[in-house]
Formats: C-alpha cells, sequence, structure tokens
C-alpha cells in the first residue's frame, strides 16, 4: 500500500470515496489499523479513557499525548496520523497551539493535527495551517468541551443550531482545516454541510452523508467488558475482549490443572545429559 498523504485524502474527496479513519493508542492498536487500509490513524484523546482509565479526557496531558503518538507512528507507516491537541495545549493564543502543534509533528511523528471549535478557533487554525501543518477541525460535540455543553449532547438539532454547525465548519475551511470531524449531529445537518463545503467531513455519530467515518477502536472492535455504555453511532463489529476473556481463561485453568505447558512447549535436552546433570 503506498503511503496516505493530504493528496489522497484529496483524491478520495474528489472521487467521492469514503474516507475511512480509526483512533488507535500504542504500537498494536495502529499496526492492526494500518495493515487493514485505514487512510487514516487518529490518536485520539479518548486514550485517557481507553489507554488510561481517566474518567474523561480533561486530565490527559500533552506529554502523554506524544507518548501514544510516538508509538502510533511506530506501528503505522502507511496512514495519514494525525495526533489530537489536548484540553488546555492550544486554546488560549494560536501562538500556544501552533507550539504545541509543532511538538505533535518533531516529537509526537504526527502528520497533522486535531483541535476542537469552529468559528471561534479559526484563528488558531490559521496559525497553525500557516507553519505547514495540516488541521482536522472538530465541530458539533466537541467532548473537551462536556462541562460547557451540559455534558454529551447532540448538537445541530434546531435550525439555528444546524446553521452554527454550519457556520462552524464554513470557518474552519476557510481558515485552512484539510477537513473536519462532525460529532454527534443528526445526520440531515452532517449531509447538508458536507454538501456544502469545500473539505471533507469525517463524521462520528453524523450519518451516511458525511466525506468519511471515524470511531474509537476500543469501541468498535468491542474491547470492553459487557455492560459498558457505548453511544447510539458505535457499532460493534468485533469481541475482542471475549476473545481476550476466553484466552486469559484457558490460560489460567490449564496452569491450575497442570495442562500447560505440554511437552512441545518445552526445550529438549539430551538423555545423557540429563542422566549426568542428575547424578
Ligand atoms: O478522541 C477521539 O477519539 C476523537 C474521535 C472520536 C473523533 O476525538
Ligand atoms: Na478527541
Amino acid at each position: 500500500r503506498k503511503k496516505v498523504t493530504l493528496h489522497t485524502i484529496d483524491a478520495l474527496y474528489r472521487r467521492n470515496e469514503p474516507i475511512t479513519m480509526i483512533t488507535a493508542h500504542d504500537f498494536p492498536s495502529a499496526h492492526v489499523a494500518d495493515q487493514n487500509g485505514m487512510d487514516m490513524v487518529l490518536v485520539g484523546d479518548s486514550l485517557a479513557m481507553v489507554a488510561l482509565g481517566m474518567e474523561d479526557t480533561s486530565a490527559v496531558l500533552e506529554e502523554e499525548m506524544l507518548l501514544h503518538c510516538r508509538s502510533v507512528a511506530r506501528g503505522a507507516p502507511t496512514a495519514f496520523l494525525v495526533g489530537d491537541l489536548p484540553m488546555g495545549s492550544y486554546e488560549i493564543s494560536p501562538a500556544q497551539a501552533l507550539t504545541t502543534a509543532i511538538r505533535f509533528i518533531k516529537h509526537g511523528r504526527m502528520h497533522a493535527v486535531k483541535l476542537e471549535g469552529g468559528a471561534a478557533m479559526a484563528p488558531t487554525v490559521a496559525a497553525v495551517v500557516r507553519a505547514g501543518i495540516p488541521v482536522l477541525a472538530h465541530v458539533g460535540l466537541t467532548p473537551q468541551r462536556q462541562n460547557a455543553l451540559g455534558g454529551f449532547r447532540v448538537q445541530g438539532r434546531t435550525a439555528a443550531a444546524a446553521l452554527q454547525v454550519l457556520a462552524d465548519a464554513r470557518a474552519v475551511e476557510a481558515a485552512g482545516a484539510f477537513a473536519v470531524v462532525l460529532e454527534a449531529v443528526p445526520a440531515e445537518v452532517a449531509a447538508y454541510v458536507t454538501r456544502r463545503i469545500g473539505i471533507p467531513t469525517i463524521g462520528i455519530g453524523a450519518g451516511a452523508g458525511c466525506s468519511g467515518q471515524v470511531l474509537v477502536q476500543v469501541d468498535m472492535s468491542g474491547n470492553f467488558p459487557p455492560g459498558r455504555f457505548l453511544p447510539k453511532f458505535v457499532k460493534k463489529y468485533g469481541d475482542v475482549w471475549g476473545e481476550a476473556s476466553r484466552a486469559i481463561a484457558q490460560y489460567r485453568d490449564e496452569v491450575k490443572s497442570r495442562a500447560y505447558p505440554a511437552k512441545e512447549h518445552t526445550y529438549p535436552m539430551k538423555k545423557e545429559e540429563v542422566e549426568e546433570f542428575e547424578r
């Protein structure tokens, strides 16, 4: 597979071929995504929950994100790599955002960065893009602003709110974003925005009318215990937790019963050597 670049993304968009994106947070999750043809891999700040066991994304540090970015970069040599700027690392000023974005390229080995916010963040998007760092914008439900939004709620449900989503998408397009994530907006709104702007929309909980889709790998592969809450838009394509559980339970049982290790898992020694050794 040829290395995915912004040209590849643009070509997919122009021929109306859906763009595939998935999150990864370490070498193996990046490797399996890259080997299975994902166009883009996102090191999302959702790793705060799925890899670090935090309650939400607000506590994850830039240094922690960068460590995960580097491991993802080693596992995904082909996909276009996007690093998610964590809360607090870009909102203060365009200069702060650019400083952080440069670290994501230089230390994180990413190709682009993602940051949350629409019209209000447009000058920030422009400053990062001007430095030659592609920006994936993120509008609609922006989880880093969950406290201000009053929780994880669908955005753009009224005509006025839908127009705000469109205005945000237009603003980040004008600022030079190469694409925009639309999270948790009605399908009609996402499809309309997609028709009205000239950059790809990457949907998550935004219906089939987007230019591409992104999902959190741990969610879509079913790598979580039964009973965990999943947003409505997640489709569980696998049962990684179930398979890992089955394997670990069998290993536990076979160690306890001494069924493992069997002869084929041990190193042989010549009979004469054993006899001499034991003498
Ligand atoms: O952090 C993340 O994984 C994300 C995607 C879900 C878009 O921002
Ligand atoms: Na995120």
